[in-house]
């Protein structure tokens, strides 16, 4: 942080963290809202998790009608949204409730804009580019994660171009968002292992990139130290209740930084990986990190050795120069110890599909605030180095 620049920090969001807060603050949150109908957003996964048992009891004691879209897939559509739109619609859903990782809470974003303003999501692109307020939204992450229950994005698939979009507001920020880590006790252990790479990667970029600042560095760095603390322990056992609050609160924070400051060329690279090759999200950041970091060391040694000591490496008596590229080695190590595969090829990703991807991934406000200033042919060299 350079002290002459200027940074602020909004957070609408109320944040309810409590080991069976579903049970024990759902119905109550909901009570502000006045809604007498409400549609929940979410996917078969957490269905058959039987994690709806919760919130269901919760609207029924409430006394509130509600329907269920449960249609959203990973990497979710923007047909998705339309559906999802329509049953909220259909019953006269005065407020969202979304449970699940972050391709329901996404849609459910993508439902709430949809259900007030009508129209193309396609034209929703960007910032702000819509006119009334969106339905109130309550989020229940399920997955630790995307922090998407604390940003003012939604990452929706447009399907005909292979290319994810993004749309942002802080309108779109959830009301609440309700954190219980008795939800992500059911998680299989390949998705607890991307989610955590995804969430680390949200704390590393929003801590290098050129908009972090004092506030958001605050969120990066806990979020750093409870994922090299936790994630080993959470994807081994997620029904270890301390470590799987641990990553919760640890996604959650590094959720709150990258609202904020936003992310760099990882975040810019996987979600082409996502639309071209419907990779999981936290699998195609995994892959490309150390590749990423490896480029972006240049510009900040003393913030890549602080990475190295929050991710349990001893730096000690070391120079910046000396100890920066340990953090790339303890991501590396995280990666694989949690069975993360190496490279894209593993993951079917194809030579020929890195200069649209490249091409797409220049799109991404987030390279301008990479630390380290990129080209498209940057890019392209990043995808090549990852293969
Ligand atoms: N809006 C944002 O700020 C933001 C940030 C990062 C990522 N994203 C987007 O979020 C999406 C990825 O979300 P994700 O990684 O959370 O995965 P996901 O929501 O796609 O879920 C992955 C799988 O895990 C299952 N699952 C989720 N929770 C479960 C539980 N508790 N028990 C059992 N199964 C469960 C789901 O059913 C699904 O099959 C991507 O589209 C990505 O682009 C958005
Ligand atoms: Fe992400």
């Amino acid at each position: 942080m350079n002290y002459s620049n200027r940074f602020g920090f909004y957070l609408p969001t109320k944040l309810v963290y409590e080991v069976g807060a579903i049970k024990s603050k759902l119905a109550g949150e909901l009570g502000q809202f006045k809604a007498s109908s409400v549609v929940i957003v979410t996917d078969k996964g957490v269905v058959g998790a039987g994690l709806l048992k919760d919130v269901e009891s919760a609207l029924e004691t409430a006394g509130i009608k509600y329907a269920i879209f449960d249609e959203v897939e990973p990497n979710p559509s923007t047909e998705t949204c339309y559906k999802g739109a329509e049953v909220a619609k259909s019953i006269g859903a005065e407020a969202i409730v979304t449970v699940g990782g972050g391709s329901p809470m996404d849609v459910a974003k993508a439902v709430a804009i949809l259900v007030t303003n009508g129209g193309d999501l396609d034209g929703y692109e960007g910032a702000d580019k819509f006119s009334n307020d969106p339905l109130p939204l309550i989020a229940i992450p399920t997955t630790a994660g995307t922090g998407s229950e604390v940003t003012p994005f939604a990452v929706i698939t447009i399907k005909a171009r292979n290319y994810k979009m993004t749309v942002l507001s802080n309108r779109i920020l959830p009301r609440v968002a309700i954190l219980d880590p008795l939800v992500i006790g059911t998680v299989p252990a390949p998705v607890a292992a991307a989610c955590g790479m995804d969430a680390l990667t949200h704390a590393i970029e929003a801590f290098i990139n050129q908009v972090a600042s004092p506030a958001t560095d605050a969120m990066a760095v806990e979020a750093m130290r409870l994922i090299g603390k936790y994630l080993r322990a959470y994807v081994a056992n997620r029904q270890n209740l301390e470590a799987a609050g641990g990553m919760l609160v640890a996604s959650n924070l590094a959720g709150i930084a990258f609202g904020i400051a936003r992310l760099g060329n990882c975040h810019a690279m996987a979600h082409p990986l996502g639309g071209f090759f419907n990779i999981a999200h936290g699998v195609a950041n995994a892959i490309l990190l150390p590749h990423i970091m490896e480029f972006n060391m240049l510009a900040d040694r003393g913030k890549f050795k602080r990475i190295a000591a929050l991710l349990g490496e001893d730096v000690s008596g070391l120079t910046d120069l000396e100890a920066a590229p340990l953090a790339v080695e303890a991501v590396k190590k995280l990666s694989k110890d949690i069975g993360i595969p190496a490279t894209l090829s593993e993951v079917g990703v194809k030579e020929e599909a890195i200069p649209q991807m490249s091409k797409d991934a220049m799109l991404s406000g987030n390279v301008k605030i990479n630390p380290r200033s990129t080209t498209l042919q940057d890019i392209e060299n990043l995808f090549k180095s990852a293969m």
